[in-house]
């Protein structure tokens, strides 16, 4: 079943077309890579789809539905939600807190007002969930540490713990081991495989190849805006086109 169509997508900036006629799809339950240069145009691909920047042409549907167009906020009420970032997560609060405000972020009510102990019902229910994401991402013992003073890698995670509040059933990551040394990767990576597995369908935008190959099972190449490959990661390695605009060396 393909959970994510993006149809014949172009997104202009003045005169610069960033994403030229793309279309490509994901299968619900893929982790899907999209890479390419610098410039290529993924990060704008993402903002179209999470739903911060309108096509200029072209249609995003999604679990059926076009949500071209449609404000980030109910697309996240949707279940299409994108990882937060350092810039996004509440610095002064604790671990814990942030997840339960990831939480209810999609149940129509202002986050502040659980903070402050008010709709007890709803309250119970989110911290029951705030738990079990705090326990599956391995934060648990770090809940009470205020998110300013995690190291980088378990700032990542607390973003991708914060967006799984919000009970996604596509998470897209933009980057996501960017900075990261060689046993926070492998950490990663185990916990973007365990979010799959856990019925999360995956969009990856990233430049660490070890990563995209070892993850992804259908990974789509851009570059200048266009869709220039499409395959599994062994296809898309041997790729000849792929290895003179992006790989370089085959990896
Ligand atoms: N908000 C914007 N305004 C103008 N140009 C932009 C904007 N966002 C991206 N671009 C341009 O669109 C092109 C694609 O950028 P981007 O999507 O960030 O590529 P990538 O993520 O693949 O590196 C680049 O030439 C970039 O300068
Ligand atoms: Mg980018």
């Amino acid at each position: 079943m393909t959970l994510l169509e993006v149809d014949r997508l172009t997104r202009r900036f003045g005169g610069l077309t960033a994403v030229n006629n793309l279309s490509f799809q994901i299968e619900a339950g893929a982790i899907h890579g999209l890479i390419g240069p610098n410039g290529a145009g993924k990060t704008t691909t993402f903002n179209v789809i999470s739903g911060y920047y309108k096509p200029s042409a072209g249609r995003v549907v999604y679990d059926g539905r076009d949500i071209s167009g449609m404000k980030t906020s109910a697309i996240t009420e949707l279940g299409l939600v994108r990882t937060f970032q350092a810039t996004t997560l509440f610095h002064e609060l604790s671990v814990y807190d942030n997840v339960l405000v990831g939480c209810h972020l999609t149940a129509r009510i202002d986050p502040f007002s659980v903070l402050f102990g008010l709709k007890k019902d709803r309250e119970a229910s989110a911290r029951a969930r705030v738990d079990e994401i705090l326990d599956f991402m391995d934060l648990s013992a770090l809940k009470d540490e205020l998110c300013s003073n995690l190291p980088h890698g378990l700032q990542r995670a607390l973003g991708i713990a914060v967006a799984l509040a919000t009970e996604p059933k596509l998470l897209m990551l933009d980057e996501p081991f960017t900075g990261m040394n060689p046993e926070e990767t492998r950490r990663m990576m185990e916990l973007i495989r365990q979010v799959r597995d856990s019925g999360v369908t995956i969009l990856l935008v990233e430049h660490d190849m070890q990563a995209v190959m070892g993850l992804c099972e259908n990974i789509t190449v851009l570059n200048f805006g266009s869709l220039l490959a499409e395959g599994a990661p062994e296809a898309i390695r041997a790729n000849p086109e792929v290895v003179e605009a992006y790989l370089g060396t085959p990896v």
